[in-house]
């Protein structure tokens, strides 16, 4: 079983140190680590339509990008340039124990694993994400450069490609298969491949507060939600025709404020925060298992969930039933709360787990709906 080792660390004094405040050299986090898939597999993945990938290469200088799917790849070389697939754990079952290890920070922060392939001398160029991620080095070596956090000046280096011009390094290091390089947002860094390289980057996202008011605009029209007018039967006279006064602008402010109430704000982020961004590996038609088909298999084999399906729940309405599930709010009979975090723990889940669950038939109704949607699966 892979196993994160923070070295003299425990992951609250992670947290409480790195986390989203300096990046970290995290050396040999894992012991003895193996690619997930071989660079040929990835390429593979990279032909497929569904799977969102870029090569990013340099000649003379000259920085080039261009989106897959790819049909071949013998334009390429053997230098300078490297394979980014974005999502590969929604694709390669076996990348979850990947993400399992950094299960310290909850999964509604997670995004994606990205997994690059790189040639000698290939790399992205110099740039800053807005987003935290795990950088684990696997086959190969990699240098990685990264600077401080600052006033940056950044710059489209290709159309496709934002970069930020040269900076001073706070770590330069060689890493390793096993090595891992933690990186917060802002903090520029580049990595430059010294030997045919494998990384695989297990990244955090926020939402700006724009983003997420304008999806939360989209609920408001999908759901009917607020239609209340704002109302003044308690109107005085004014001073000027042309003024909003304070009181008008209180009126104002708290139309906007009382639509935002904890029902309406947990159940938009729940369905915005289990929303995939990539293609899920989804049947295009749910599949017709039966009763009986679970109810054998469920004694013999563990039920996976779907790589990057996304599951979450509140502490304030898990009692009611409520969690949310591919974007979708699911509101279960509330005697089956205790399900729930179940169900949003964890990856996989053993016969001794569902167990409880089989007396139950309208709980054991609803998986097999999601066993035939493609969201969980037996996983031999
Ligand atoms: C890469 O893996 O090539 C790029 C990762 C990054 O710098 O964010
Ligand atoms: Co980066």
């Amino acid at each position: 079983m892979l196993q994160l080792n923070l070295n003299q660390l425990t992951p609250s004094d992670f947290l409480s140190i790195y986390w989203q405040k300096k990046p970290l050299v995290i050396r040999q986090g894992f012991k003895d680590f193996q690619d997930f898939l071989s660079s040929d597999e990835l390429a593979g993945l990279a032909c497929d339509d569904y799977v969102e990938s870029r090569i990013v290469s340099q000649k003379n200088n000259l920085w080039h990008a261009e989106f897959g799917p790819f049909e071949n790849y013998e334009h390429l070389g053997e230098k300078d340039w490297s394979l980014i697939v974005q999502a590969v754990n929604n694709w390669v079952p076996e990348v979850s124990q990947l993400i399992e290890c950094f299960d310290f920070i909850p999964r509604w922060r997670f995004d994606d694993v990205m997994v690059s392939y790189a040639t000698p001398g290939g790399g992205v160029g110099p740039h800053i994400d807005l987003y935290d991620v795990f950088i684990c080095q696997g086959s190969g070596r990699r240098r990685w450069y990264v600077g401080d956090k600052g006033d940056h000046k950044e710059f489209a280096a290709h159309e496709a490609l934002l970069h930020t011009e040269s900076f001073e390094s706070i770590i330069d290091v060689e890493l390793f298969p096993g090595d891992i390089l933690y990186i917060p947002p802002g903090f520029p860094h580049e990595g430059i491949t010294l030997e045919e390289s494998m990384s695989f980057s297990v990244g955090y996202r926020t939402s700006s507060a724009k983003d997420m008011i304008s999806e939360l605009a989209d609920h408001l029209i999908d759901t009917n939600a607020a239609p209340q007018q704002i109302r003044d039967p308690d109107r005085q006279l004014s001073s000027g025709s042309g003024l909003i006064n304070a009181s008008d602008f209180v009126r104002i402010k708290q139309q906007i404020f009382n639509t935002l109430d904890d029902t309406l704000i947990s159940e938009f982020s729940g369905c915005y925060l289990t929303r995939s961004k990539c293609e899920l590996d989804l049947p295009d038609v749910p599949f017709e298992f039966d009763l009986d088909y679970l109810l054998v298999n469920i004694k013999e084999q563990n039920l996976t969930r779907l790589g990057g399906l996304r599951c979450l729940y509140f502490e304030e309405s898990v009692s009611e039933g409520i969690f949310y599930l591919n974007g979708e709010k699911i509101n279960l009979d509330e005697k089956y709360a205790q399900f729930i975090p179940l169900l949003c723990n964890n990856q996989v889940l053993t016969f001794e787990m569902l167990k409880p669950l089989l007396k139950h038939h309208d709980l054991i109704e609803s998986l097999l709906c999601w066993l035939n949607l493609g969201y969980w699966y037996f996983d031999e």
